[in-house]
């Protein structure tokens, strides 16, 4: 009897562990990875990311899960240490970001946008990566040199990571056009309607 237990305990975890690992790894290529694959990772990676962002409990790192992703995927681009990139608005943002036209008006003070990241290596894992933050603050301030956004990022453990605001504005300042915004890959926006 006891040893029907544990073998049925042991199968029950080892199946457990198994789908788990199975889902959030890939034998494909990171370059080769088609949008299903991509989605199958993210779908299995979310809640652990999640998790961690969350953990030291900065409210941001939570809040953000209830906004509206601007992104239909987690994309590579190219920035952002060639990481997968999932983009959310908050609701100051959302329809004015998700225009991604450059007709687009200013964003209006408070906009924050959101960025999970998470990468694949070599051995085809899944691998945390920070959470990615820029807030439109009210104009003229100290955040006049970088277009008045605050950057701001966080570990995978949910630590507020030691940024330069500089660093971040040297490369999105260069969106001149587009109030310092990147934006996802065209293939990968939502329509704000
Ligand atoms: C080498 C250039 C580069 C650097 C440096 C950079 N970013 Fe970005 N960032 C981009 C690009 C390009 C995008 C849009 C690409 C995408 O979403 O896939 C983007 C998107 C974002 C977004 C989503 C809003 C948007 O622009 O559409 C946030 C938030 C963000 N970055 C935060 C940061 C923070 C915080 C830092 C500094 C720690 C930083 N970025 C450094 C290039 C950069």
């Amino acid at each position: 009897m006891n040893k029907l237990i544990s073998s049925s305990t042991f199968l029950a975890a080892f199946f457990a562990t198994s789908a788990a690992f199975a889902a959030c790894t890939t034998d494909v290529a990171k370059d080769d990875l088609t949008d299903a694959q991509v989605q199958g990772l993210y779908d299995c990676v979310k809640e652990k990311l999640r998790e961690g962002y969350a953990s030291q409990g900065d409210a941001i790192t939570k809040d953000y899960q209830g906004w509206k992703a601007a992104a239909t995927l987690p994309a590579v681009t190219g920035t952002h240490g060639k990481r997968f990139l999932m983009t959310f608005a908050n609701d100051t943002a959302f329809a004015e970001y998700t225009k991604f036209s450059d007709e687009r008006g200013p964003m209006p003070v408070g906009s924050v946008l959101a960025k999970e990241s998470f990468n694949v290596n070599k051995k085809g894992e899944v691998k945390h990566g920070p959470l990615f933050f820029m807030t439109k603050v009210a104009a003229g301030g100290d955040a006049k040199e970088f277009g008045d956004w605050f950057y701001a990022a966080y570990s995978p453990k949910g630590k507020a990571m030691k940024i330069k605001q500089k660093f971040c504005h040297s490369c999105h300042g260069a969106f001149e056009d587009q109030d310092s915004l990147g934006y996802p890959g065209e293939d990968y926006r939502v329509s704000s309607n």
